[in-house]
């Protein structure tokens, strides 16, 4: 047993993965995108994951955050087991404690920056003025209220990744899990969302994984874990 497992019956675990395996099946071969990965998250934590190209690392934050089921071994968010779960639990689960930033924002193009981050909102069911002040709130703390009539193609690789960001906190999510965080950010800029970041997890608790290929961005979390072909190789403290 690795040394990332410890037992999870303490109720703090916010995220548990057991003995995770994602095997990609690809005509007659297999790629095996997570090899037996066991990995605590407790209530509070502020994690990065570091590795190379094709290490497992977007396959690993998207069991994480419900979008997808492992082949084998076993998933706990908020101690309820994903197997369990029927799709509208799932999907529930997915929508009021999960807050995700896509490696490739996949914002909606026919939507302006303030409609994009207002969306979950209105699929929560939030009052329109309780709206309007949750994403303008938002919106001058990631630097884009002057830019919240633009379209993601009106808007550079850094502002869209700021607006799939605050899309993904707009909903005070108990779990946010950012793939590639600051990859597309000038150094200013990824600083403010970092400082943002770590006030949100200071102040409200909110347990944070981010991956990320900046050493300087990584080194802001408490731990690194480094992942290569699909398992932890090591688990730094910063
Ligand atoms: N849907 C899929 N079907 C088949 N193979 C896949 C699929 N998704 C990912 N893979 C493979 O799984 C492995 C891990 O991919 P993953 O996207 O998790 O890597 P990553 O660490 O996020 O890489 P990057 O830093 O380039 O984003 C790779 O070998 C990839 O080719
Ligand atoms: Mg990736």
């Amino acid at each position: 047993m690795s040394e990332f497992y410890k037992d999870n019956s303490d109720d703090d675990h916010v995220l548990v993965l057991q003995d995770v395996y994602k095997i990609y099946k690809l005509g007659q071969s297999e790629v095996i995108a997570l090899d037996n990965v066991n990995l605590n998250v407790d209530k509070g934590d502020f994690i990065s994951v570091m590795g190379p190209s094709g290490s497992g690392k977007t396959t690993l934050l998207n069991i994480m955050g419900a979008l997808d089921l492992p082949t084998k071994g076993k998933v706990f968010i908020n101690n309820l087991d994903l197997e369990k779960l029927d799709d509208s639990q799932l999907t529930k689960l997915r929508r009021n404690e999960i807050g995700f930033v896509f490696q490739f924002f996949n914002l909606i193009p026919v939507l302006t920056c303030f409609e994009n981050i207002e969306l979950p909102l209105i699929i929560s069911g939030m009052k329109k003025n309780e709206r309007v002040k949750r994403v303008n709130d938002i919106l001058e703390k990631v630097g884009l209220n002057r830019h919240r009539e633009h379209k993601p193609n009106e808007l550079s690789g850094g502002q869209q990744q700021r607006v799939a960001i605050a899309r993904a906190l707009v909903n005070k999510p108990s779990i946010v899990l950012a793939d590639e965080l600051t990859g597309d950010l000038d150094s200013h800029t990824g600083e403010i969302i970092m400082d943002y970041l770590e006030t949100l997890n200071r102040s409200e608790h909110q347990t944070i994984v981010v991956v990320t290929h900046d050493i300087k961005v990584a080194k802001r979390t408490n731990q690194i874990y480094q992942i290569e072909d699909g398992t932890f190789i090591s688990k730094l403290k910063t």
